[in-house]
């Protein structure tokens, strides 16, 4: 399972001005057989560092095998390439533990990278992707992005199957790289969640997060609790049929996450946001009197009751059946708009949910509102409108970064796109791409920052179509900011980089917005 630890230490100056190669700044030259030249790709997020080596590029051919070693992790990733490779080369690429076979690409641990290390070399005889086992995942991703988009085809279609020969360094800014898909709103099925892990995976991000409860519906099976999806689950924004995950189809969702090297972070939000539970449970509310199924987008109004033993006695069956649900560190509890409960209350109600998630084994994640109780060291506070934050980073708790004049993919690109919202912002490709997380907000330093996230509200949204159209080129764009160094971040090179993903895009089938900031 991906594990969230602080960002790696500065990366080294010498890979950073390789990095500022990829955008013409001159770098100093490297020793070495290998020269510092300036390389044409379309790789996104960019490498830290990108060199062309001497020679011919790869050719995959009918004789191309993947060689790996028998950690089963990592046979498994390659197994995962094959299986990409296969349907539009038509080539049988078996997977083999052979290291003498030419004509290889071999996948190999690097035991002593860390994170999501990976080193990716190609010269004419083999290509070499090593690192930890998610590194090479994330290098194999790159592999995918190296060659033309036509790989991506689920027919065969003619080659040539080239991969220009270079050696990339490389590894992530940023220990937290994510998404949200709000599930509450709208229902999105598990193979439409399974569709957006897919998208996350191409793009290097580490993290999805599930909104899966709000006031519109409770999307998660409990089985202690079996009202709370059973009553809470039947509807959706508009009215629709809604619906909630089996515990046997979260984990598959979970599995299929891990295969990618995903952390899938489960957040019931609370004490605000919870009319679905309270349809299922009014005995929790400070009323009593059961409420009605709601359907529409106003927010801020429901409330568990922080004062009764009740509460904390649900809470505890919900955070740990999910606790054994999650191999990830993180529970997400909320916490935002709770604009009906006193301050006192507040308090009281975050840090006794963040005593009981920490019982059960997991960390806390929050909206930056729970900054202002008294928070360990060790829950993350989600920044979203930048006026509480800071408050959390009293505690030595850590900052994800979802700004949302910036990281609202939810909002609408123009102010005539069709789908999406317009509260935050109104936010263009190169508004996503153009900040700095380290320097955004007053207060906070990268020391303070796990990393960045996008978060898809779905109010507009009711399937995984509408959801792509927001998400792409923007997600791109985040897990950029998320990946490579600042310095070797320029939007102009961005911009350019991204048109030649459209037509992958076609070939998966996903939905994008044509945005006016590219030249497709
Ligand atoms: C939020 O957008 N209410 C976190």
């Amino acid at each position: 399972m991906t594990e969230h630890r602080p960002p790696h230490p500065r990366i080294p100056a010498a890979l950073i001005s390789l990095g500022l190669a990829l955008i013409g700044c001159p770098g100093p030259r490297q020793p070495g057989p290998v020269s510092p030249t300036r390389v044409t790709h379309t790789v996104v997020p960019a490498p830290v560092s990108i060199r062309a080596n001497q020679g011919e590029p790869f050719r995959l051919d009918s004789m191309t095998s993947i060689v790996t070693t028998n950690v089963a992790e990592v046979a498994r990733t390659g197994q995962m390439l094959a299986a990409l490779l296969r349907p539009a080369t038509g080539f049988p690429i078996p997977v083999i533990t052979d290291t003498t076979r030419p004509g290889a690409i071999a996948l190999r641990l690097n035991t002593s990278a860390t994170g999501e290390a990976y080193e990716l070399s190609v010269t004419r005889d083999s290509i070499r992707i090593s690192g930890t086992a998610s590194g090479i995942f994330r290098g194999v991703q790159t592999l995918r992005q190296l060659m033309p988009p036509s790989i991506e085809s689920d027919m065969r279609v003619n080659g040539p199957w080239v991969v220009p020969a270079v050696t990339i360094v490389d590894q992530p800014r940023f220990a937290w790289r994510g998404s949200m898909l709000d599930v509450a709103r709208h229902f999105f099925t598990v193979d439409e969640v399974k569709q957006f892990i897919d998208l996350l995976a191409l793009y290097k991000l580490n993290v999805l997060h599930l909104h899966l409860a709000d006031d519109q519906g409770w999307r998660i099976e409990i089985k202690s609790r079996p009202r709370l999806a059973e009553l809470g689950g039947v509807t959706q924004v508009g009215g629709g049929p809604g619906g909630f995950y089996t515990q046997a189809e979260y984990a598959d969702i979970v599995r299929y996450a891990q295969e990618r090297y995903i952390a899938i972070v489960p957040e019931i939000d609370m004490p605000g946001h919870t009319n679905a539970a309270l349809v299922a449970h009014p005995e929790l509310s400070c009323s009593r009197v059961p409420p009605a199924l709601y359907t529409r987008t106003e927010v801020g109004w429901s409330a568990f009751c922080p004062n009764k033993e009740e509460t904390y006695a649900l809470i505890d069956d919900v955070i740990r059946e999910l606790a054994a649900l999650t191999p990830g560190r993180y529970i997400h509890i909320g916490g935002d708009e709770v604009e009906v409960l006193t301050h006192e209350d507040y308090i009281k109600f975050v840090e006794r949910v963040q005593d009981i998630v920490v019982r059960h084994g997991k960390e806390v994640v929050g909206w930056e509102e729970i900054g202002k109780a008294r928070l360990r060291p060790t829950t993350l506070a989600q920044l979203w409108k930048s006026d509480s934050a800071v408050l959390a980073l009293r505690s030595g708790a850590k900052l994800i970064m979802s700004p949302a004049p910036k990281a609202y993919l939810d909002m609408k690109y123009t102010p005539t796109t069709e789908l999406g919202l317009t509260w935050a912002a109104i936010i263009e490709v190169s508004d996503v791409y153009n900040w700095d997380p380290a320097t955004y907000q007053a207060g906070v330093t990268e020391s303070n920052i796990v990393g960045v996230e996008g978060p898809i509200w779905s109010e507009t949204l009711r399937n995984i179509t509408a959801v792509q159209y927001l998400a792409v080129p923007r997600l791109p764009a985040l897990a950029e900011v998320g990946w490579t160094p600042q310095s070797a971040r320029a939007w102009d090179d961005f911009r350019v980089r991204i048109a030649a993903h459209a037509p992958r895009w076609n070939y998966l089938g996903v939905n994008y917005y044509r945005s006016p900031q590219v030249p497709w």
